[in-house]
């Protein structure tokens, strides 16, 4: 077969219905060989389930599946590996406890029965020499880096002879660093002939990475095109069907200061210094937001915050009141709400019903107790304003929260936090992993509180969404704070620098 002519996939006429609704309707997609395919769409567009249908995950209700010009409908995901198609996920499926080496060798067929640790080792380091792709081989799943267990998913699939490589939204879960590190990996592949298709939101990402592009919209195709020469603004058009742009009044005028840090010192799960002498007020009708690469101790201070992390050191008020290593339940009831990093670790019960989730906080409120079990009435009719609310797209309150695509499970937490958040909101990555109407919503929630007069610590890495939301800027490099900044007042360019740690920590006022 002629691999220049036939394409790697060829999918016509595509559709997928969940309880009689189309997920798909009828999509065309064609991916070449040695090509990185975008697969750009809004949440709930239909790019996980037609990713899952070439990966064998699904089976579609009609249309053809070619892959290398084979008719193929696979029935479970071990006839799409061999036929030469992996996936990876949006939630990794890596045994912790055990190595890189042993989860790379799960069921790879060429894997002696027997063998010793040391060949293990020596067959993975060889095999990641030939892809030119590297993680040490002896650690540890769970010593990883998100972006390291990622290298280790893609090892893996690869190990099973997939030729074509399906990333669904592999950004979501990295930094900015690590999201170019993958890019490099990716034009790495498509140079040795595999193809990748590359599931996105994020604009940016698309126009940087791929060769082509195809947009879904509503469980449709709405074009196939060359990268080159397209522009963020008509693919967010074509994506959307619509053009929007959130604008953002900020206000001098503060109130009193609602949360307070003094002096606090925290550690990381793994023990080691974490937070190092913290002072932060923020105020009444303020979002503070908290510039700074991953991993510099946001996800710390938002946890010590919600009294989700122990401090060592230091206080914390909130209205004047000692939370300092108080109860989560006790904070919470102070009116403190928290859009967590982590949504589906810390943020919700993805085995529990979406009416569950949503009354996750609220479970001893008047409206929704009676005594100490819940009003079920009052539970379902609450949980359905907030699916409401927040738009949720579920097929009803009593589903799964799980089986929600992640945009819709961001929605559902972003929304319930903000309502509990009468005092504090703190938001930490609020938009990541959502698309752009999903973004601008979840800010409009986030402005919407900070305007009813709560106090909101928002934590980002992305510069844009802390310099569009913040009224003030609070710089945290390697756990410390390098800064306060007005935000009419901040320069960009001393942000940035700030963030790389290549100034002084500027000593409070
Ligand atoms: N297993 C499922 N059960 C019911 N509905 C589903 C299921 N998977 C996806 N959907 C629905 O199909 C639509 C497309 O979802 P999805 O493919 O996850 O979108 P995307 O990946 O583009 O965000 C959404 O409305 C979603 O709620
Ligand atoms: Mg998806």
């Amino acid at each position: 077969m002629n691999e220049s002519t036939t394409p790697a996939v060829r999918a016509t006429g595509i559709s997928k219905f969940f309880g009689g609704i189309p997920a798909l309707d009828a999509v065309d997609f064609e991916l070449a060989w040695g090509e990185v395919h975008a697969l750009l769409g809004e949440n709930g567009a239909g790019k996980t389930t037609l990713s899952n249908i070439l990966a064998g995950i699904y089976r579609a209700d009609a249309g053809q599946l070619l892959v290398e010009g084979t008719e193929r409908d696979f029935r479970n995901p071990a006839q799409a590996i061999e036929a030469g198609i992996g996936m990876v996920h949006q939630h990794f499926k890596l045994v912790e406890p055990m190595t890189v080496a042993e989860n790379i060798h799960l069921g790879w067929p060429e894997t002696p029965r027997i063998i010793s640790h040391r060949t293990l080792v020596e067959r993975t380091r060889a095999f990641m020499d030939r892809i030119g792709l590297h993680v040490d081989p002896t650690a540890k799943i769970w010593q990883l880096s998100v972006g390291e267990q990622q290298r280790v998913e893609i090892l893996r699939v690869l190990a099973r002879g997939a030729r074509v490589l399906i990333l669904d939204e592999p950004t979501a879960v990295l930094t900015a660093h690590e999201a170019r590190e993958l890019f490099a990996v990716m034009r790495q592949l498509v140079a040795q002939g595999l193809s990748v298709i590359f599931i996105s939101h994020k604009l940016n990402e698309v126009l940087e990475v791929s060769d082509r592009v195809t947009v879904l919209r509503g469980g449709r195709h709405v074009i196939t095109r060359p990268t080159a020469g397209a522009t963020a603004r008509e693919l967010a058009q074509l994506m959307t069907g619509e053009e929007r742009e959130l604008t953002v009044e900020h206000r001098d005028v503060l109130g009193e200061v609602v949360l307070e840090l003094r002096g606090v010192s925290a550690r990381n799960h793994r023990g080691l210094p974490a937070l190092h002498h913290i002072d932060l007020a923020v105020r009444s009708g303020e979002i503070m937001g908290i510039a700074g690469v991953s991993g510099n101790g946001q996800s710390e201070l938002a946890e010590v915050i919600s009294a989700l992390r122990a401090v060592d050191e230091g206080r914390i008020f909130i209205d004047d009141r000692d939370v300092t290593n108080a109860a989560v339940r006790a904070v919470a009831d102070l009116g403190v709400g928290h859009i967590p990093e982590d949504r589906i670790g810390v943020g919700m019960v993805a085995s529990a019903p979406v009416k569950d989730n949503a009354v996750l906080r609220h479970y001893r409120s008047a409206e929704l107790s009676q005594g100490i079990t819940l009003h079920r009435g009052g539970v379902v009719a609450f949980a359905q304003h907030l699916v409401d609310a927040a738009r949720v797209q579920t097929r009803s309150v009593h589903a799964t929260a799980g089986q929600m695509s992640g945009g819709n499970q961001q929605r559902l937490v972003a929304r319930r936090e903000a309502m509990i958040a009468e005092r504090v909101l703190i938001a930490a990555h609020p938009t990541r992993g959502l698309d752009v109407m999903a973004s601008q919503e979840v800010q409009a929630a986030i402005v919407d509180r900070r305007d009813a007069g709560c106090a909101v610590v928002l934590i980002s890495d992305d510069l844009d969404e802390v310099l569009l939301l913040a009224d003030r800027v609070a710089v945290m490099y390697e756990g410390r704070i390098m800064g306060v900044f007005d935000r009419a007042a901040a320069d960009r360019e001393h942000l940035g620098l700030l963030m790389g740690g290549h100034e002084q920590p500027v000593e409070p006022a």
